[in-house]
């Protein structure tokens, strides 16, 4: 077969990888693709988000397979895109990737089919959103734009101050334009979170293994969010029981919802849980892998992931079964300094080796770029330096041992990966 892959970050390095494996594949093109993805794809220069261009790229290399791997072009309809001219696609079709792209879809699906979620209000009136908040006067309280906005469009206010300016900066300043049109309000949560990614056909739905990301920039747990600073797999937290609890309550009716809605949702489908005194709960559904969930996740996959593709595309799922390598993954995210703010870019990356590798550890590349055979900081997040284990402990030691090995100016990663599951409390 020959596979085009959508997308140019650490996930899709992943992706490329775990689809290298299947003796099914003959060519791998990614696109926009990146200096790590490069080694081993031959990355053509198109946007995620170019549409037409993704369709025209796919029709010139005579693809099998389009796997399309971000959010935006998923909820702007890439694989109705590619459908229409006859691929055959991995990732939902547009109105199943609302699920991701429209917050507020997702909450009242949640409502109308009782899958637990955070208590919740929608508004288009920053008036009203105001009038709520006062009446309600609960901190922290959870602001929302209802669309897409690079993963920062929720906002925790812990006073009414905070929660004012959230409302204003969203909803009249537009600062996640459109996104910011309607707002969801909803009851501040906690408890451990899990990630879990699933593969369904829209009928059967299969859980990866969990795992656990850490979203914000620096230890502890503070400063601000970004797109995941690391990730560690399986999340001790996810135990058998909160598994059974999970599929029963929130991933079979999450995809029958679907399926009675008109929206049968095939492809990847990601669940954001938080393990709340009161059961599970669902902060947020994305219609595609995780990033950096994907690092830690597929390493651990033994099954043909070209397999698990065809067969949710044929709506076979059921009868496939799917294999995890026992053991544990731990990814360390080296970003660019100042990240999620400013940051430079076109900095030389050294300790990699000529396919950008280091002994022991896999090395996803996330913003990289090759210039004149010199590897270069492309992006906020840079390098996913990724091991497995039979322990988790040893799965860290290695990756920061990796990551010890390779600099690049102004680097700057967490050095607490992983230990919030080290130190779990069940
Ligand atoms: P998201 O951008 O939807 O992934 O949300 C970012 C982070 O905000 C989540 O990982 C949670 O830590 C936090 N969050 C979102 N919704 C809630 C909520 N209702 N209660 C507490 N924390 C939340
Ligand atoms: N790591 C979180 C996400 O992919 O949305």
């Amino acid at each position: 077969m020959k596979i085009l892959v959508v997308g140019g970050g650490g996930r899709e390095h992943a992706i490329v990888m775990k689809l290298a494996e299947s003796p099914k594949v003959d060519e791998l093109y990614c696109a926009p693709g990146n200096g790590g993805i490069a080694k081993y794809a031959k990355c053509y220069p198109v946007k995620a988000t170019d549409v037409k261009g993704m369709v025209a790229l796919a029709k010139e290399l005579a693809v099998d397979l389009v796997f399309v791997a971000p959010d935006d072009p998923l909820v702007m309809g890439m694989v109705d895109a590619m459908q229409a001219e006859g691929f055959m696609t991995f990732g939902p079709k547009k109105d199943a990737a609302i699920l991701e792209g429209s917050k507020v879809f997702s909450k009242e699906l949640m409502k109308k089919y009782h899958i637990p979620t955070a208590a919740y209000e929608v508004f288009r009136d920053p008036k009203e959103a105001e009038k709520y908040l006062r009446q309600q006067n609960v901190y922290p309280t959870v602001i929302k734009a209802d669309g897409l906005a690079l993963g920062k469009g929720v906002i925790i206010a812990q006073n009414e101050n905070e929660a004012l300016a959230a409302i204003s900066s969203i909803m009249e300043d537009k600062i996640f334009g459109e996104s910011g049109s309607q707002i969801v309000i909803e009851e501040f949560l906690t408890g451990p979170e899990v990630s879990v990614l699933s593969f369904t056909d829209g009928k059967t739905i299969k859980p990866m293994v969990s795992s656990m990301d850490h979203k914000r920039a620096l230890d502890g747990d503070q400063g601000l969010n970004t797109g995941g600073m690391g990730t560690v797999a399986p999340n001790p937290y996810y135990t058998e029981e909160v598994a059974e609890q999970c599929m029963e309550t929130i991933f079979l009716p999450t995809i029958r919802a679907m399926e009675a809605e008109g929206r049968t949702f095939q492809g990847c489908l990601y669940f954001g849980l938080m393990l709340t005194p009161n059961g599970p709960k669902v902060i947020e559904y994305n219609c595609r892998f995780g990033d950096p969930e994907t690092q830690v996740v597929l390493p651990l996959l033994e099954t043909d992931l070209v397999d698990i593709i065809l067969a949710i595309w044929n709506g076979t799922l059921e009868t496939l079964p799917i294999q995890w390598k026992n053991g544990c993954a731990a990814c360390v995210v080296m970003a660019s300094g100042g990240y999620p703010k400013k940051y430079v870019t076109g900095l030389p990356i050294t300790g990699l080796d000529a396919n950008g590798q280091i002994a022991d550890c896999f090395v996803y590349h996330a913003g990289t770029k090759l210039e004149d055979g010199e590897m270069l900081t492309s992006g906020g997040r840079v390098l996913g330096v990724t091991a497995t284990a039979d322990t988790l402990q040893k799965a860290l030691d290695t990756a920061y041992k990796g990551v010890k090995k390779i600099n690049f100016q102004d680097v700057h990663y967490r050095k607490d990966i992983g230990q919030r599951a080290l130190q779990a409390k069940l």
